[in-house]
This record gives structure tokens, C-alpha cells and sequence, in this order.
């Protein structure tokens, strides 16, 4: 069995590896791995906490705990039941365990799936404790104290591996806190800040307008990005005023616990976090209405409007109602950028409506939107043909689990 020291991994959407991976090394990390769907690094504790309250990117961080190469199930239940689980958790502590298989043979009689997999993991642990304690921790699902996650791949010595990991964060990072209201189809909080850094806006020089804004995570992320402010600013606050539930799994884990000087270093980043988020909401004043926002549907445009107030940014942001195909640029220089519906559930007469709104989009950018740029984010790639205009650029996203587009233009 392998005991790792201080590697973590970071995991994101598709397509923002490289930008993770950037954000993790100006955090501090000595070195960063770019893997599919994530970014592995190696830094001390502190920079761990950091890449989790300043990332815009990551969708959770994890810490590597052990690698145990095993034969089968039972060799699995085996090894686990080695591992020192007392100094992970206390018996007290609820918890949750995810399995997941990475690149396994089709065919194989040893690792049946991976909620099995999962259960006898579960086993270990609880044998593990009743062992030494006479008494045995409990299952959690929703809000456990401790999250651990358990990755199987093919192994090298053994048929098969299994890393053990810490889930840091509870939670994912991309729930900033600030969406309290839902629309249909709402972007991924750290695609949304992806978004924005691919198509590198520059808050000083350009405007921006998302003009199909839903429940403005477009618009709260390019502003929080203008502003400089650590997306994990509405956690840190309640953290700091409200003594309810830790607002980080960490937070419960002895790594943390028992480390005095971790702690300081913790609380000396959340001071940090404060002190970024006042400087950065002041600097945002200046920019009031160069981000603006808007909706065809009223309910939206309300939905959009809770959010931003949660984000502490409403009366930053304008948001109205009002159709795509009448967006005029918010200033001399601007960047329309939108994640126009895609039409997942295509009903009887709905394909005409989307060419007609991406047909509009392009004509309307044509006639009214000469000199500024535009970018659209969408899953229908056949629609991103119906614009009618030549893309100076294009990237693979992936929003959930859909292959999705960024396409950018400049309109002369
Ligand atoms: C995929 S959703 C956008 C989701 C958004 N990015 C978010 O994170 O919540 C598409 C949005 O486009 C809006 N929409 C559709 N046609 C429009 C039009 N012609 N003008 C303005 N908005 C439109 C819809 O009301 C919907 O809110």
C-alpha cells in the first residue's frame, strides 16, 4: 500500500484543464499534471486551501490518501481494513463514500460495479472501527462530517488499483452560494467563468452583454472576474459569521484539525478573501452599467435579478426585458457573449424557432453590432451553421455531460 504526502487532484469541467491548471500554479502549487477532467498537483497544505476558495475553475479538490493494488473484492475489503482509519475519522463522524471506475476491462469477474465495490469499502471501515472501538460510524449521503472517494483503475502490480482520496470541499466549488433561483438549462457556474477567460474579455477596454442571460451566471462570473473577487467569497462570509455547518468538509478531517498552524494559515486566507471582496465590489461601482444583462422572459429576468442580489453585485448589473434581436452594445467597445437555448427536447415547431434565432443573431450582429465581438456557447453545433457568420475561433466545452461549443466572432 502506497501513503501519499501532499498531492491533491482538482477536478473540472472538460475543456478547462489548462486554465486550472494555470490558477492551481499561481496559487502556489510546485508542480501541476493536466489529466482528462482535472489537473493533479503536488503543494503544501495551505496552497490546497487556497486553489479551493480562489479557484473559478475546479469543480472539487481532492487529497490522495493511499493507493492499494488488490486482486479481487475481498483482497480489496482486505488491504482496506489496513489502512489506519482513526487517523482519517473519528468514529462519531458520519460519512460518504463515491466509488468510481476509471479505464477497466469490459469483461471482468473480479470488480463486479462500483456500487459493490463501494459496499465493501464501506465494510472495511465499519469492521475497521467496531474492531477497535465497539461502535461503528454511519452513512451519510447528503451532509456527511468526512467524503472520501475510491477510483479503480487497472493496475500494474496487481490487476487492479484503488486510490483513496479525501473529498476537500463537501459541496462543489462551482456552488458559489449565489444561485438561489433556477432557470431552465443554467450554465455551470466555472464553465461560465470559462467562458469568459477564453474569449479573454478585458473589463477595461470592453462592455459585456449577455442578451439570453437566464439566471445571469454569465453575467455574475464575468463580474466577479472584473473584480477580481474570489468566487468562494459568499462561502468564506459564512463561514466567518455563522456558526452552522462547516461550509468545507475539510474543515472536520484531523489533517486540518490538528494542525494549528494550518489553521492560520486558513484563517489568514479567508481575511485575504474579505479584504479582495470589498476592494473588488468598490472597483465594480466604477464600472456600473458596462455589464448588463437581459431576457425575453420576464420570470428570467426576476430569476436573474435574485441571483445578483445574493451576489451582493445587483445594483452593479442591469438586467431587462428584452429580445436578443434588439441588443444594442453597452459601450464603445463591447462583447456580446450568450448561451442561446440549444433545444435538448426539440418539440413540434421548436427547430424553426431556434434557426430563426440564430439566423437573427447573426443578421442583427451584421446590422447593428459592427466592430464589437460576439461569442455564442451552445450544444447544437448544426445551429452555430445557421449564423451565417465565419467564427474567428472555436472551442470544445463540455457543459454536464453535453459536448458543447464556444464559438467566437468579430463583427466588421
Ligand atoms: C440556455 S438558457 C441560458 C442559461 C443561462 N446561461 C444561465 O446560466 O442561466 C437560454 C435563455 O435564452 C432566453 N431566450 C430565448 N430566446 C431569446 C430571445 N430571442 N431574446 C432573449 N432571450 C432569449 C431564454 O429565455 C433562456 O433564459
Amino acid at each position: 500500500m502506497k501513503k501519499y504526502g501532499f498531492e491533491y487532484f482538482a477536478s473540472c469541467p472538460m475543456g478547462l484543464e489548462e486554465l486550472l491548471s494555470q490558477e492551481i500554479l499561481s496559487a502556489g502549487a510546485k508542480s501541476t499534471k493536466v489529466v482528462r477532467g482535472g489537473v493533479q498537483f503536488e503543494s503544501p497544505s495551505e496552497v490546497a486551501l487556497k486553489v479551493i476558495l480562489h479557484t473559478r475553475f475546479a469543480s472539487r479538490v481532492f487529497k490522495y490518501l493511499y493507493s492499494m493494488d488488490v486482486l479481487h473484492e475481498k483482497d480489496y475489503y482486505l488491504e482496506a481494513t489496513e489502512i489506519n482509519w482513526k487517523n482519517l475519522m473519528h468514529h462519531a463522524q458520519t460519512f460518504r463514500l463515491t466509488t468510481i471506475f476509471g479505464d477497466l476491462p469490459q469483461e471482468r469477474e473480479e470488480f463486479r460495479n462500483s456500487q459493490f465495490a463501494n459496499l465493501k469499502l464501506k465494510d472495511a471501515i465499519v469492521d475497521y472501527f467496531r474492531h477497535f472501538d465497539g461502535t461503528r460510524p454511519s452513512v451519510e449521503k447528503d451532509f456527511p462530517d468526512v467524503s472520501f472517494l475510491a477510483r479503480v483503475e487497472r493496475g500494474t502490480k496487481k490487476p487492479y488499483s484503488v486510490t483513496l482520496m479525501y473529498d476537500l470541499c463537501g459541496d462543489p466549488l462551482n456552488q458559489r452560494g449565489y444561485r438561489i433561483a433556477k432557470t431552465e438549462a443554467p450554465v455551470k457556474e466555472n464553465v461560465a467563468a470559462g467562458l469568459i477567460k477564453l474569449v479573454g474579455w478585458s473589463p477595461e477596454e470592453e462592455g459585456l452583454l449577455d442578451a439570453m442571460c437566464g439566471s445571469g451566471t454569465i453575467l455574475i462570473e464575468a463580474a466577479l472576474i472584473a473584480g477580481n473577487i474570489p468566487p468562494g467569497y459568499l462561502k468564506v462570509e459564512r463561514h466567518l459569521t455563522s456558526r452552522g455547518m462547516p461550509m468545507w468538509t475539510f474543515l472536520n478531517y484531523p489533517w486540518f484539525v490538528e494542525d494549528k498552524i494550518l489553521q492560520g494559515h486558513f484563517k489568514a486566507l479567508c481575511d485575504e478573501v474579505t479584504a479582495m471582496t470589498t476592494a473588488g465590489l468598490e472597483k465594480l461601482a466604477t464600472f456600473h452599467g458596462r455589464i448588463r444583462g437581459s431576457d425575453i422572459d420576464s420570470y428570467n429576468v426576476g430569476v436573474a435579478q435574485d441571483n445578483l442580489k445574493k451576489a451582493r453585485l445587483s445594483s452593479l448589473i442591469p438586467i431587462e426585458r428584452k429580445d436578443a434581436l434588439e441588443s444594442t452594445p453597452p459601450s464603445e467597445k463591447s462583447l456580446f457573449i450568450s448561451n442561446p437555448p440549444y433545444g435538448e427536447r426539440l418539440e413540434h415547431g421548436e427547430e424553426e424557432k431556434l434557426r430563426a434565432l440564430y439566423k437573427g443573431l447573426g443578421d442583427h450582429w451584421k446590422n447593428h453590432w459592427k466592430g464589437h465581438r460576439a461569442a455564442l456557447f451552445t450544444g447544437n453545433l448544426a445551429m452555430l451553421k445557421v449564423v451565417g457568420l465565419r467564427t474567428s475561433k472555436k472551442t470544445i466545452l463540455w457543459n454536464g455531460d453535453i459536448e458543447c461549443r464556444l464559438a467566437e466572432y468579430n463583427l466588421y
